[in-house]
């Protein structure tokens, strides 16, 4: 039986809302901490905060018992084993990550450190932060013997976030010495040595007790570039695909038969070879620029990233003259809008190459009716209802007499559309779909113009752009 830990988690966002909840359903018994008090308050009282799946349940089973939310760090510091950083790191105009909230926060634990404490930094953070932290806090006059820092980076995806906490590819622990790598090695321990998977109601996933995860464990630094090179690789797959994709547009050929092509390669994988609209989020576009930076600074020429952005940009403004060519002119037409979360299952609108592409279309003078299952209350703040801009309350509604509809959040529900409805209620039966969510040929049986995204477009019989094409 693993021993329960006293653990104080800092920020309540996406990684440490997750991780603290996560953490008591291993065993442990947590402590949240927020300097928000609106936010700390809210999650006392039942709110959940993000659209996330197991989170409400969880939330229900642990919430002011084994996992306590407040907004005093200093006792959180005091009464917990091991801190995790969790706090934001966004990116400033130079593209490098903001790290003066992590700065902050290690300052107000130097300022409670009585006794040995390991402070884990869970944050992405770029190489050299963990030294930061540590200085930081000796500069506060805290004895070296009395705390470790330690990099434990979280590779979890939103929308599945519970599942990828508990159910994780490995757990990646980055410690200078054995003492703080033992404090998270016990954290782990009911994931690692697989008894949290014999469980009757443990959260479901691809990890058992056979197959537990494992524990990577590295230099500090190490761990903190296994962070930033993990999703900058992700990120250059996507702009990979999206490049092949073009090339398959211009030859006529279908990125997807590519894609599952170099897939079964088992040294490429097939996952994250989807293409569509661009990455977006808050995390790769963020990482992707700190990386870069980082290597800047360091006086490594890293230009492949700098194309990876640049094949990024492109993709929404292809996407964009791909409505055009549909339509002919923009301006004045009605466009249905599906999607406006940065992917699908999830509310987030950072980043989300969806509201980019709504904004495009507005300049171009089009109207916009669009619909998201989770993401419309979100986007309404950053882009309220006008006459340009209305949002509906299903996809049928947003498709109601437009000249075509877009697709550009890949959510399953968009996927099991009645095709036949939407046809008939849409003035022109026109789908430009940037998540390649259909069969090219059942659109075209249905009736429908369908372009997507590296697969040849079809069109209706009879149409009269299939005689031109
Ligand atoms: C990403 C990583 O996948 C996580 O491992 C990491 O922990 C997280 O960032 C983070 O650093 O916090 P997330 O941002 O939740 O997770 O979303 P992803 O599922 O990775 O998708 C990112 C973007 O890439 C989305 O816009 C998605 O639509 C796009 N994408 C993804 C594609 O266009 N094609 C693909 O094949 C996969």
């Amino acid at each position: 039986m693993s021993k329960a830990i006293q653990i104080a988690v800092v920020g309540s966002g996406y990684v440490g809302l997750v991780a603290a909840v996560c953490f008591a359903e291993m065993g442990h018994d947590v402590i949240c901490v927020d300097n928000d008090e609106r936010k700390v308050a809210a999650l006392q009282g039942g709110d959940t905060l993000i659209h996330e799946s197991y989170l409400p349940e969880l939330l229900e089973r642990y919430r002011n018992t084994k996992v306590r939310f407040m907004t005093d760090l200093a006792e959180a510091t005091r009464s917990c084993e091991a801190i995790f950083i969790a706090v934001g790191t966004p990116q400033s105009e130079t593209g490098d990550a903001d790290l003066s909230y992590v700065e902050a926060v290690a300052c107000e634990i130097a300022r409670s450190l009585t006794t040995y404490k390991v402070i884990v930094e869970k944050s992405t953070v770029p190489v050299y932060t963990n030294e930061w932290i540590r200085r930081a806090i000796e500069r506060n006059g805290v004895a070296r013997e009395l705390f470790d820092v330690v990099s434990n980076p979280e590779f979890l995806r939103e929308g599945t976030a519970v599942a990828d906490f508990l159910h994780p590819d490995r757990i990646v622990v980055g410690a200078n010495n054995d003492r703080a790598a033992a404090v998270l090695s016990d954290i782990y321990a009911p994931l690692t040595g697989g008894s949290y998977y014999q469980r009757a109601d443990a959260i479901a996933g691809p990890c058992s007790a056979v197959e537990p995860p494992q524990l990577l464990l590295t230099s500090t630094k190490s761990a903190e570039i296994i962070k930033h090179a993990s999703n900058a690789f992700l990120a250059l797959k996507i702009s990979f695909i999206n490049a092949v994709s073009n090339l398959c547009e211009a030859a006529d050929a279908n990125v997807e038969q590519v894609a599952k092509g170099m897939g079964l390669d088992s040294r490429i994988g097939p996952k994250f070879l989807r293409p569509g609209i661009g990455y977006g989020g808050s995390c790769f576009p963020k990482d992707v620029a700190a990386f870069r930076s980082v290597a800047e600074q360091l006086g490594i020429d890293f230009n492949l990233l700098t194309e990876v952005e640049k094949i990024n940009a492109q993709q929404k403004k292809r996407f964009l003259s791909k409505v055009r060519s549909a339509l002919w002119t923009l301006r004045g037409k009605r466009i249905g809008v599906l999607g406006l979360a940065f992917k699908g299952e999830t509310d987030d609108i950072r980043e989300s190459p969806a509201i980019e592409l709504v904004q495009m279309l507005m300049a171009e003078g089009c109207s916009i009716v669009a619909y998201d299952p989770a993401a419309m209350k979100r986007t309404a703040e950053v882009l309220p209802e006008s006459p340009q801009l209305r949002y509906a309350l299903d996809s049928y509604a947003a498709a109601d007499d437009a000249d075509a509809l877009v697709i550009l959040t890949d959510w399953a529900e968009f996927a099991a559309l009645d095709l036949d409805r939407l046809n008939k209620t849409l003035r022109y039966p026109i789908m430009i779909d940037g998540r390649n969510l259909f069969d090219p040929q059942i659109m075209a049986e249905r009736g429908f113009t369908y372009i997507s995204t590296g697969r040849p477009a079809t069109y209706p019989v009879r149409d009269p752009l299939a005689a031109e094409a």
